[in-house]
């Protein structure tokens, strides 16, 4: 298949993507590929909402400047920061136009929330399924433009480069270019190529490398191995968020999230005790950002030796939070929690991955052709820890920049290469097979996953320690030996390459936190507990 422009992705990152092209080159064709169904994303359960400024009365850019610089503890590019905040009131303006709702209040203003690390309520949502409306009103969007061909269960496997025409190409190789992808069609479980002059990645988070998640079944990461697979450039995978709040049910996964906004309505979390711990960790207690709460979490569940903190809404106007958060009300009485009478039991869970895919103010990738946004890139936006709602934010306006620049380059491409003459892009050789065999036993393969995710949460979670990291790279080599081992011999399957790629990105992650010699943000090391004066980002 050929397309003039090929997204990889169906979340917030690769519609708004997608639209934005469609709608500039209505004669060119968009390709979207998503390996499950269109809507099955990390975008799909957000519950919080859209962080904006929004409220020019008691709200500033310079104000969410500082609060996303404040969570990202010394990290964050500026430069990337202030385009973010700027521009992303005119995104959530045009998602709107879209057709995505958000809750009003009873004089027909935006209602604004309020979550960790925020100095003011800015917060646009649709109850708690923010992300299922924003999710919904992109794929209608997407409809209504000819030009996008959306394919559903296409699970990408690999980026094409120079390396499949026979080049070496290494860490060093300069102008690595990227010329379409090779994809398992799970309908029809053949391999087929899609070449292309743009190609985007917009393949979401990688929760699934650690045991306790609230991303779905798709976030293995599969877009930074891809990216690391083609010697491209990888950023600061250490800095993994592990959300405060997520519902403990044994056995269940993903995980219920319990969205922070509860704690900006006035939920406190509570230990066996009863006490209000927050107060001994912060001065904003249960509005500290993420990374602190987490911690404390950590913490008192490691002293009480329990599972789980409690979330306690007893107090709060039980209407306004019904009103508010039907979905987690509704869920909580499904369990027999009653919010009234009952305390939620709750605790951390892998969210978010703020590293990612290197990618520059244009979302343009360390390979030529190649661009990155959402969740699979690391824009500098989030810094060593991603300020709540920041991130669909993010999302919009990096496929929004994505879709500048790679129109300019598209047109460059067609002038350089007219149709008909040859570019790197032409013949591309078909995916080779010789000498795999259908898989015999899923048990190697389901194991492995489990014991990678095991292996994730017990030495490189929240806390983390030379010895914990040195044990876990250990047993990584391990498990990736097993793994290249089957994968060389048996014929590809969605699993079996999920789970190579979430092996790279738990390689990564150990390498990112192993060459880290320091304590920041989400990255904390009981051997170096302090902040090193040298602020840097780990490109791997
Ligand atoms: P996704 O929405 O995850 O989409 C990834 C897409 O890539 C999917 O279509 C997937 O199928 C596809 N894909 C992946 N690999 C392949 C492959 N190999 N082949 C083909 N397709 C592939 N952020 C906020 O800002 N506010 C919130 O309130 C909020 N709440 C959250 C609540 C939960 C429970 C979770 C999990 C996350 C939340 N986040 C929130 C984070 C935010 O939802 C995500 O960071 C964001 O939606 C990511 O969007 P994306 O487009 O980058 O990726
Ligand atoms: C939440 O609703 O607590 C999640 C928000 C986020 O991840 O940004």
């Amino acid at each position: 298949m050929q397309a003039d422009f090929l997204v990889i992705g169906s979340g917030i990152a690769g519609l708004t993507y997608a639209l934005k092209v469609a709608e500039a080159k209505p004669g060119k064709k968009v390709v979207v590929v998503t390996k499950a169904h269109s809507d099955e994303t990390n975008t799909k359960y957000a519950q919080g909402g859209i962080a904006g400024v929004w409220d020019d009365e008691n709200d500033s850019y310079q104000k969410h400047i500082e609060d996303t610089l404040i969570a990202g503890d010394g990290l964050c590019n500026e430069e990337i920061v202030e385009i973010v905040v700027k521009e992303g009131p005119e995104r959530i303006r045009e998602i709107i136009e879209w057709g995505a709702q958000f809750d009003k209040d009873d004089f027909g203003e935006y209602s604004l929330g309020k979550e960790g690390g925020h100095s003011v309520n800015r917060i646009l949502h649709h109850k708690d399924v923010t992300g299922r409306e924003m999710e919904r009103a992109l794929l209608n969007a997407i409809q209504a433009k000819p030009n996008i061909e959306l394919i559903t269960h296409c699970f990408v496997l690999d980026l094409i480069t120079q390396h499949h025409l026979g080049y070496l190409v290494t860490k060093s190789t300069l102008d690595i270019e990227c010329y379409g992808v090779y994809v398992l069609n799970l309908e029809s479980n053949e391999i087929e190529k899609i070449i292309s002059k743009v190609t985007v990645l917009a393949t979401g988070g990688n929760g699934q490398a650690y045991r306790t998640t609230t991303n779905p079944k798709i976030a293995t990461g599969d877009g930074v191995a891809m990216v690391y697979r083609a010697k491209g450039r990888i950023e600061n995978m250490e800095f993994i968020q592990f959300h405060p709040t997520a519902l403990f049910e044994p056995g269940v996964s993903p995980s219920f999230l319990i969205t922070e906004a509860v704690r900006g309505d006035g939920g406190i979390l509570r230990n066996r005790s009863g006490e209000a711990f927050m107060e001994r960790y912060d001065e904003r207690r249960d509005l500290a950002p993420r990374d602190i709460v987490a911690r404390a979490i950590d913490s008192e569940m490691k002293k009480n030796g329990t599972e789980h903190v409690y979330l306690d809404c007893r107090h709060m106007n039980f209407e306004k939070f019904v009103h508010h958060f039907p979905n987690i009300f509704e869920k909580c009485m499904s369990i027999g929690v009653n919010i009234t009478k009952d305390m939620i039991p709750v605790a951390p869970a892998a969210h978010y991955s703020c590293g990612g895919i290197k990618a520059d103010a244009y979302a343009r990738t360390s390979i030529r052709n190649l661009y990155a946004c959402g969740e699979c890139a690391s824009t500098g936006l989030h810094g060593a820890n991603r300020l709540a709602s920041n991130s669909l934010l993010e999302a919009m306006v990096f496929g929004h920049r994505a879709y500048l620049d790679s129109i300019k380059h598209f047109e460059e491409m067609e002038d350089a290469h007219p149709a008909g003459t040859n570019w790197g892009g032409t013949n591309i050789p078909d995916w080779n097979a010789e000498g795999t065999r259908e898989p015999k036993e899923m048990i190697l393969i389901t194991q492995s996953q489990k014991e990678l995710q095991q292996i994730m949460s017990d030495y490189v979670g929240i806390v983390r320690t030379n010895v914990r990291l040195a044990r876990a790279s250990k047993r990584l080599d391990l498990l990736f030996e097993e793994t290249e081992d089957l994968y060389r011999s048996t014929k590809v399957s969605p699993q079996l390459c999920e789970l190579r790629n979430v092996i790279s990105v738990g390689y990564l992650i150990v390498k990112g936190a192993s060459f880290r010699k320091e304590s920041r943000g989400l990255h904390f090391n009981t051997d170096y507990p302090q902040k090193s004066l040298l602020k840097e980002n780990i490109i791997l």
